[in-house]
């Protein structure tokens, strides 16, 4: 096992950020430096306003900041001090080229194994933190040898696990650590030391250490099968709709069989963020190199009925008000993929949105973290979208309220106020099922839930 003195960070996003200070704050004896090409990126690190927004993260950081936790540009040095380097760069779905749409684009990864083997004057490990296809060690593991100095770069694979708006509380107390390295020697002391770093606050029998491959593997399979479950109710809500089931109550009576569990299975418009969509056609691309159609089909299912989610959701919208939505305000209640976070990528929002403003309508979006990020995406579309922090203000004269992101500020707002300002018929879509249906009906509003019937006034 080698000694640590010096973590490196290579990418200060939505991993590396939390992650690294998380280490440095468990591990004060270790001299954790985070860096990144985005100077603005890092300018915001050492800023009072962080990049991005975690629960708990402001609080982690500000204690270990300047102490043990640097975040720099200065690449080359960070390089030349570090022991180990952590990878944690971002691996987003090939836009361009051979894999278009489906592989990822590893170019930001394999620039880092050369940046290292520029300026490392020493072996270090070098351990793979970005979600990445699997047997992508061996192709890093390449260039990182060819360094023509004689040194050594022993690869583990280390995938994070953390789900956004619970970074720090995930990091803290995981389910497992995932460690894994090669069988010779070199790879075994080589987990062995990453593994050190981990048992400073994470009990032993929580580190689970594989092979390389299968430590790859592993975290596109449980993103696969998470994604997976929330199709599977999604698609079950579709039928709810139909029957006059109620998909909540569905998910709690099946949830409860232990062999299922009850986590993962709430229905809504689908699932967001910048994973799961790009790992699952990853996880779909590998399977088609290694020539498995069938098993490329099945996975890739799972996205497809997410994308027909957000469409339907969209649909019974239009048929509700009487099949149009034109010059009509709509209130979009959140924006963020999920509550807690101010994240917007992918967001099904965003594609909810966007059908919206084809079918002419005009949106007053408000979302207590992702104003920003979703100005970013949207802009104004020619004076059609406007943003608000103020739910009341978004909500006021609006045809129909959308609720789109589960933050808990739009389960107690003062709905019988807000029908006030409201034209008639007044209706309300409730994207992810958080609010009290019966309630907001009886107070006046046309509901229209996920996953079970409508309760309207219309005869
Ligand atoms: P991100 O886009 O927020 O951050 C990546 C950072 O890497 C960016 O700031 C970028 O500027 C920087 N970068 C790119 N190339 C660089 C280079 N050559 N040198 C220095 N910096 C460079 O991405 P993220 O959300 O943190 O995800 C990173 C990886 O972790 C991805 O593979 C992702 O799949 C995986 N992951 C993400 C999450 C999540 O919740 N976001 C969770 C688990 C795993
Ligand atoms: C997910 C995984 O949960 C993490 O384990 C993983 O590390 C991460 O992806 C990653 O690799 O990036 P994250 O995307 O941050 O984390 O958030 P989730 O809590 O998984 O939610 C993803 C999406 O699914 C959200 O849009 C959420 O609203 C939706 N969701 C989640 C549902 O629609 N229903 C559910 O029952 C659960």
């Amino acid at each position: 096992m080698k000694n640590i003195r010096n973590i490196l960070c290579i990418g200060a996003g939505y991993v590396g950020g939390p992650t690294m200070a998380v280490i440095a704050d468990r591990c004060p004896e270790y001299r954790v430096t985070v860096v990144d090409i985005d100077p603005e990126r890092i300018r915001a690190w050492n800023s009072p306003r962080l990049p991005i927004y975690e629960p708990g993260l402001q609080e982690v950081v500000e204690r270990c900041r300047g102490r043990n936790l640097f975040y720099s540009t200065d690449i080359p040095a960070g390089v030349r001090e570090a022991d180990v380097i952590f990878v944690s760069v971002n691996t987003p779905t090939k836009t361009f080229g051979h894999g278009a749409g489906r592989a990822a684009d590893l170019q930001f990864v394999e620039r880092t194994a050369r940046e290292i083997v520029e300026y490392a004057q020493e072996g270090k490990i070098v351990v793979e933190k970005s979600t990445l296809p699997v047997r992508t060690a061996q192709a890093l593991s390449r260039v990182l040898q060819a360094n023509g100095k004689g040194l050594r770069f022993p690869i583990v694979s280390n995938p994070e696990f953390l789900a956004e708006g619970t970074a720090i509380q995930d990091l803290t107390f995981p389910d497992r650590v995932l460690i894994g390295g090669t069988d010779d020697p070199e790879g075994q002391e080589a987990v062995e030391t990453i593994a050190q770093i981990y048992t400073h606050w994470i009990p032993r029998e929580k580190l689970v250490t594989t092979n390389l491959w299968s430590s790859e593997l592993t975290k596109l399979v449980a993103n696969a099968f998470l994604a997976q479950r929330i199709s599977s109710i999604n698609s079950i809500s579709a039928l709810c709709e139909k029957t006059g089931a109620n998909v909540d109550q569905v998910s709690q009576a099946v949830g409860m069989d232990s062999r299922i569990g009850p986590k993962f299975l709430q229905a809504g418009i689908g699932f967001g963020g910048s994973c799961f969509r790009k790992d699952i056609l990853n996880l779909a691309y590998l399977c088609e190199h290694y020539g498995l159609p069938e098993v490329a089909q099945y996975w890739e299912s799972v996205v497809d009925i997410n994308d027909y989610q957000a469409r339907r959701f969209v649909e019974k919208i239009l048929e509700a008000m009487f099949n149009t939505v034109t010059e009509k305000k709509l209130a979009i209640l959140g924006f963020a993929f999920k509550a807690n976070t101010g994240d917007v990528r992918d967001t099904p929002a965003l594609a909810v949105c966007q059908r919206l403003l084809a079918e002419r309508a005009t949106l007053a979006i408000c979302d207590p973290k992702a104003l920003d990020n979703a100005r970013k995406e949207l802009g104004d579309a020619g004076g059609r979208v406007t943003y608000h922090q103020d739910p009341y203000q978004a909500c006021q004269d609006a045809h129909a309220i959308l609720l789109l992101t589960d933050w808990p500020l739009f389960q107690t707002l003062d709905y019988p106020k807000i029908l006030q300002g409201l034209p008639r018929p007044a209706f309300l879509f409730d994207g992810r099922n958080c609010l009290d249906h019966k309630a907001l009906f009886e107070m006046g509003y046309n509901v229209y839930p996920t996953g079970s019937p409508p309760w309207t006034h219309f005869l």
